[in-house]
């Protein structure tokens, strides 16, 4: 792995020298203190297991670790809308925004106060009683950025209903699997979304993959555009028909005493196999993580405005749109559509508008701002902006250094945080009054978190040499498996490494001990953040009739971090052309969703195997970042790999 040249931040680290200690004033007011590092693990999720929520039974006993599975918090019950909504309300808070909803149409907005939320909640919750939602009664959510998303999730858990949100990108296949697989009774969705100023068809993809999910009884659908196909009398509900007359009273729907391990929900994530995985979060544990790394990490304050500008359906709007911050009450900036509609200062506007001083984003997304220039954000008054939080992807030094210079205005620090859809909450991040912090650094692991490089024997190695990230002791957020697929748990995360939970990342510590990421080790790309297994895209390219063989990997991508390339072997009589390039595209969109559409393809009449006829996928990411290629002995026919590459060259003198 050591010698896989994509490790381009071995590079990066080697020259990187810049560190910035946290400003005074911000350290001395901070959150958290250099003293929390001393805290003992029991002590510190103990505490915060006491503090931080709510029980309406307290727990008895901090973990149960038998792994690969561990138990938090037994023996407590509690509610986590209670925790997000009900608890604020009552103690006095109910006037504070929860959301400043933000439209992409300009000018649409609402402010949501946690008063407002919890009668949305309740009325909505009483409604969903009457499509028979009770506790464990599965839901999918298939939505986007409105307020009726958090509202739709929060009733959800009132009522212990497991929600699976599906993100509103993929298509009606993705969205067809995952409510199969967690057996979904329910589908809440929207007549259509917005984005970048077009609309997106979210019920008429619903429909489509209804047809296809004989146990999904009741489509609940809430009103956005006003458009969209027709509600299908007897299966589908009208949103405000369903809420509109119910009592929004709390106590007509009490939140459900939930057990601290009871399920929350499910989040479906790519992984080494065509089929995506049921991440499985549970009640207190997740919502304990989720809203002390929010306190700590994101330094939120009583009157902070907080903005985490990623979409809801990822795990990072799950825990740092919803549950965290809603837990710790706090104010959020909830927007709609996309960075650049109207115009690509919309972001910029938005923080200026709401006095934003907290602002969570992607390396992608910084990317993107960066190439549309400086201008946009000089545009605006950013001086409400105390820190910047990156998450998806290792953040290169110079995005980095732009997101801290341009948005920042070169005094907010920047906190890189690493964590996965598995991990729940953040695992490795600075903590911004305390760590001096690195251009491409995630730092240090979170307190309590036990984070170690190990080479492929499991043993840790020295600083300054790079290997396999894994961890060593469980966290309050940590999965619970996935969704009956116990061997697969096994399988993906525990058997490389016995004993220790293998992140499928390899990783570096400097001198100082800091983190490095250095992207994934397995078969998985990083796509904008977001995680797209190679075998899923190559099963849906196979899916189409025309296809023989498909091969599938990530290059380097300027925007995207990485970006798709497939090696596409077309069946004898079809013609590799133009049209059949955008034909399969378009067929990968259609079966998973446009952010798996492949950014190239090359036709190929043979794709590089070994002798065992396993494809070199390896070979084929050299080729498509022009490299020179590494060992090629192993080939079944070492001639195949120039072919390709000749093609690939003439792929890229086409697109040029
Ligand atoms: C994978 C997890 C966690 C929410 C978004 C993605 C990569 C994530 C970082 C970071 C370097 C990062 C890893 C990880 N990743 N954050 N700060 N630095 N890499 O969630 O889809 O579950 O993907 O994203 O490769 O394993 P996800």
């Amino acid at each position: 792995m050591t010698t896989d040249p994509r490790d381009h931040a071995i590079a990066a680290l080697l020259s990187e020298e810049r560190s910035y200690p946290p400003p005074e004033d911000f350290a001395a007011g901070a959150n958290a203190q250099a003293d929390l590092y001393e805290r003992s693990f029991e002590e510190l999720w103990e505490t915060e297991g006491r503090e931080r929520v709510t029980w309406f039974e307290p727990f008895t006993e901090l973990y149960e670790w038998e792994p690969p599975y561990a138990k938090w918090y037994l023996g407590g019950r509690l509610n986590v809308c209670f925790n997000c909504v009900d608890r604020h309300v009552e103690s006095g808070n109910g006037d504070k925004v929860a959301y400043h909803w933000e439209g992409e149409p300009v000018g649409e907005r609402e402010a949501i106060t946690f008063a407002g939320l919890q009668e949305r909640v309740v009325r909505f919750a009483n409604g969903l009683k009457k499509l028979g939602v009770g506790k464990g009664t599965p839901v999918g959510i298939y939505m986007g950025m409105i307020p009726e998303l958090p509202v739709a999730m929060l009733a959800c858990a009132r009522l212990g209903a497991p929600h699976t949100v599906v993100f509103g990108g993929f298509s009606a296949d993705a969205l067809a699997g995952r409510l199969n697989d967690m057996g979904c009774e329910v589908l809440i969705t929207q007549d259509e979304g917005w984005r970048k100023g077009a609309n997106v068809p979210l019920k008429a993809n619903a429909d489509e993959a209804l047809a296809r999910c004989p146990g999904v009884r009741h489509a609940v659908v809430a009103r956005r555009t006003g458009e969209g196909p027709a509600l299908r009398e007897g299966r589908d509900v009208a949103w405000d028909e369903l809420a509109g007359g119910e009592s929004a009273d709390p106590a007509t729907c009490p939140c459900e005493p939930m057990d601290s391990e009871d399920l929350l929900y499910l989040l479906y994530t790519s992984g080494t196999t065509a089929k995506p995985k049921g991440i499985a979060h549970t009640t207190a544990g997740y919502l304990v993580g989720t809203a002390t790394t929010h306190h700590y990490i994101f330094d939120v304050k009583p009157d902070s405005i907080y903005w985490c500008a990623a979409d809801i359906g990822w795990v990072t709007g799950h825990s740092y749109i919803v549950y965290g911050p809603l837990c710790n009450g706090t104010t959020s900036v909830l927007y709609e559509g996309t960075p650049d509609f109207p115009d690509r200062d919309r972001w910029w506007e938005i923080v200026e508008r709401y006095r934003v001083d907290v602002l969570y984003t992607a390396p992608t997304a910084i990317r993107a701002h960066m190439k549309w220039g400086t201008e946009h954000a000089a545009k605006h008054d950013l001086s409400s902006l105390r820190l910047l939080g990156s998450v998806g992807e290792p953040i290169n030094p110079e995005a980095w250094m732009w997101y801290r210079e341009n948005i920042g205005g070169g005094r907010t620090p920047v906190v890189d945080t690493w964590w996965q859809t598995e991990t729940g909450m953040i695992l490795i991040s600075p903590l911004p009054g305390v760590t001096t912090v690195k251009p491409g650094s995630a730092t240090q692991p979170f307190p309590g978190i036990d984070a170690a490089v190990v080479d492929e024997r499991g043993e840790e190695v020295p600083n300054g040499q790079g290997g396999y990230l894994v961890l060593r002791k469980p966290w309050p957020a940590m999965l619970r498996g996935l969704y009956k697929e116990h061997d697969r748990y096994v399988d993906t995360y525990w058997s490389r490494f016995p004993g220790l939970y293998f992140t499928g990342d390899g990783a570096k510590r400097d001198e100082d001990g800091d983190f490095w990421l250095m992207g994934r080790v397995d078969d998985v790309m990083n796509v904008s953040g977001h995680r797209i297994s190679t075998i899923e895209v190559e099963s849906a390219l196979v899916d189409h009739p025309a296809v023989a063989e498909a091969a599938v990997c990530g290059r380097k991508d300027d925007l995207t971090g990485e970006a798709i390339v497939a090696f596409v072997t077309l069946k004898g009589s079809e013609e590799a052309s133009v049209e059949m390039l955008d034909t399969l595209r378009e067929h990968v969109a259609q079966k998973i969703g446009k952010i798996a559409r492949p950014a190239n393809i090359v036709f190929t009449p043979e794709l590089p195997k070994t002798r065992s006829g396993k494809i070199m996928r390896r070979l084929l990411r050299d080729v498509s970042e022009h490299r020179t290629l590494g060992d090629t002995t192993t080939l079944a026919d070492p001639s195949v790999v120039e072919e390709i590459r000749d093609r690939a060259e003439d792929e890229k003198a086409k697109a040029v």
